[in-house]
């Protein structure tokens, strides 16, 4: 029972900060969001968005037109990418001071989201650049409003206080969180989402549930993010197959939206560990490499890792899509062999030796997680001890599949 796992005698934080539009048709609500910005006294504004679906998706539609209707002048930057760099930030924000931009409108997945939150700070903070921010050179207390329109079911960051950003040049990828930059409104609505392309359609949701899991697993874990997993999990075994089936399923967008705005929040309360700091070094020695299938490479290895320590929150969150376990250590190889099975059946299937990377690089991506900024902190927060030898260990177990059980009495013969 997880529930014994809790200490109720342990405070810990639970944090639930903005707003957020949540349902089909929600991106009407931006003409609500333009006239409160304007009523704030926000005149420019910066637009942060990807290379296209900002417009095909519609939303552009609608927040063009509510610019217009509230008298809103704005600057469009829209050239981020997946795994956007410090560049791209850098050059949002020039953009932004080049209008005098007293808020900040994202409309994208968690890339243009995070892009701009960090312009949102930069521009408050305008003696600092996108390097600074992502090195920790300061402490940011303030950022310009976000508006945060979400185009995916993946990141969650509409419902947080991270983003994160590559700096190319180091091959790091650090994540920032801090509680400026809150978007102030955002919007879910799973009918933007439906364009996506079914690969994307099922990364993003394996990048939630890596988010629910590391969260009700970390040493930070508090009781609501555990709730959160456990429903998140639930919504993704059920709906990302039929999404799969019909990418027009709306009801399935929108409980996978909800499943990743759990997620969003449930990172927020509990953060995160092994699978996103092992992760972060793959995309940005790869920046084509998807984010989500980078988790998914990784996690069945990362559960062998911690179910000794935690099987009982395994078992429990994992109990709607792979019932029948109890959390006993015994069962960890056959659990993280059913995990990375679900994972393909999902749709997950590729390992890092499919991707172009080799057990020679083991040293070098284990080395990027202690020297980026932040990702060593994350480690600290796994639930086993994360020294050298052991993460190293998690890249070399995620190479190829882990052998099923048929295959392992094959091989004993
Ligand atoms: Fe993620």
């Amino acid at each position: 029972m997880w529930k014994n796992s809790i200490d109720i005698n342990t405070v810990r934080e639970i944090r639930l900060r903005n707003t957020v539009f949540f349902g089909v048709g929600a991106i009407a609500k931006i003409d609500f969001i333009i006239e409160e910005l304007k009523n704030r006294g926000v005149e420019n504004v910066l637009v942060v968005c990807g290379k296209g679906s900002y417009k095909s998706t519609g939303a552009w539609d609608h927040v063009t037109a509510a610019m217009a209707k509230h008298g809103i002048n704005y600057e469009l930057y829209n050239k981020v990418t997946p795994n956007p760099t410090a560049d791209h930030v850098d050059e949002a924000v020039a953009l932004g001071h080049k209008n005098c931009a007293t808020a900040v409108i994202a409309i994208g997945g968690g890339s243009p989201i995070d892009v701009g939150k960090s312009a949102a700070i930069l521009l408050k903070n305008p003696n600092n650049n996108a390097r600074d921010l992502y090195n920790f050179k300061f402490t940011p207390t303030e950022a310009l409003p976000i508006i945060a329109i979400n185009l995916t079911h993946g990141t969650g960051s509409e419902a947080n206080r991270f983003a994160v950003v590559t700096i190319p040049e180091k091959k790091h990828k650090p994540a920032i969180a801090y509680d400026c930059i809150y978007p102030l409104y955002s919007i879910d609505d799973p009918g933007l989402t439906i364009g996506l392309p079914l690969e994307q359609t099922c990364y993003v949701s394996i990048d939630a549930v890596n988010h629910a899991i590391e969260a009700a697993t970390s040493k930070a874990v508090n009781v609501y993010a555990i709730t959160l997993a456990t429903q998140t999990i639930d919504l993704v075994d059920t709906y990302l197959p039929l999404a799969m089936d019909d990418p027009e399923d709306l009801t399935a967008r929108y409980f996978l939206m909800y499943a990743a705005m759990l997620a969003g929040v449930a990172f927020d309360n509990s953060l995160l560990h092994y699978t996103h700091a092992l992760e972060h070094p793959l995309s940005a020695v790869k920046p084509e490499l998807s984010h989500g299938l980078g988790l998914a490479m990784l996690l069945p290895a990362v559960i062998e890792n911690i179910y000794p320590s935690c099987g009982n929150v395994l078992a429990h969150i994992f109990a709607p899509a792979i019932p029948g376990f109890t959390g006993d250590e015994k069962e960890t190889t056959k659990f993280a062999r059913s995990v990375e099975k679900w994972l393909a059946r999902m749709g997950a299937d590729r390992k890092l030796g499919d991707d172009g990377f080799y057990e020679t690089d083991v040293n070098m991506l284990t080395d990027l997680v202690f020297n980026t900024p932040s990702l060593s902190s994350l480690v600290g927060l796994a639930p086993t001890i994360g020294d050298y030898a052991s993460i190293a260990n998690i890249y070399s177990r995620s190479m190829n599949r882990m052998p099923d059980d048929d295959e392992d009495k094959e091989s004993s013969k």
